[in-house]
């Protein structure tokens, strides 16, 4: 928790309970802790996808597709990228059953984001492995149209990012690495960034 635990349970308790099929894919996630997205997290992808209009979205890390749901919910079509393919079959069934027909590729980030086309996506979301995120950050800008909307998850690490120590869910490795990228992202001059302390924290950028 990065905010008083009030303010937390508050700002749940006011998010609408996620309706049946969102339930199965969350309790799945909890059953085999596959990390995703935070409820309220999911809930702010969805309205910013749909305020932004985002017709076209870039994804890293879709795990069993959860927040994949709430982007095309919010009217996106997304690519998303996936290593493990137990995650990329369940996400694909999911993502049928909801109405939904992403483009979801069982591929390293890194090597999918390469063969994308420059500028050609309305909305781009960082959540998968912390190690690549200043690489995907720089292939995602790229990708980006001016205007386009970039937000990367955990960028608050449960509150280790503002204190500079490890926490129960956070390694003293990762803490030092999310500490540097949000401070390289936030001097970038091809993004206005600020940061929500929503969920984990989350960065949320404009490509200039
Ligand atoms: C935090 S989870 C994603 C959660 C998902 N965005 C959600 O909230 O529903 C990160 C995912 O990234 C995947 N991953 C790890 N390394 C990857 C890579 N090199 N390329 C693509 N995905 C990767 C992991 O298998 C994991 O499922």
């Amino acid at each position: 928790m990065i905010n008083d635990p009030a303010v937390t349970d508050y700002l749940a308790g006011l998010e609408p309970e996620p309706d049946a099929l969102l339930a199965e894919m969350r309790a799945h996630g909890d059953r085999d802790r596959i990390p995703i997205v935070e409820h309220v997290t999911g809930g702010l992808l969805e309205t910013l996808a749909t305020a932004t209009g985002a017709k076209r979205a870039v994804e890293v890390g879709t795990a069993i597709g959860v927040s994949t749901l709430h982007l095309s919910r919010g009217g996106a079509h997304v690519t998303s990228f996936e290593v493990d393919p137990e995650r990329y079959e369940a996400a694909k069934e999911y993502l049928k059953r909801g109405g939904f027909e992403p483009d979801l590729r069982l591929q390293d980030a890194t090597e999918g984001l390469a063969s994308l086309e420059p500028g050609s996506f309305d909305l781009g979301f960082i959540d998968g492995p912390k190690a690549g995120y200043g690489t995907h950050l720089d292939q995602i800008v790229g990708l980006l149209r001016p205007g386009g909307l970039l937000l990367v998850d955990n960028v608050l690490m449960s509150g280790g990012a503002a204190t500079g120590e490890p926490t129960d869910q956070w390694s003293e490795e990762s803490v030092a690495l999310i500490r540097d990228f949000n401070a390289d992202l936030k001097a970038r001059d091809d993004l206005r960034a600020t940061f929500l302390a929503v969920g984990d924290g989350v960065a949320l950028a404009v490509r200039q």
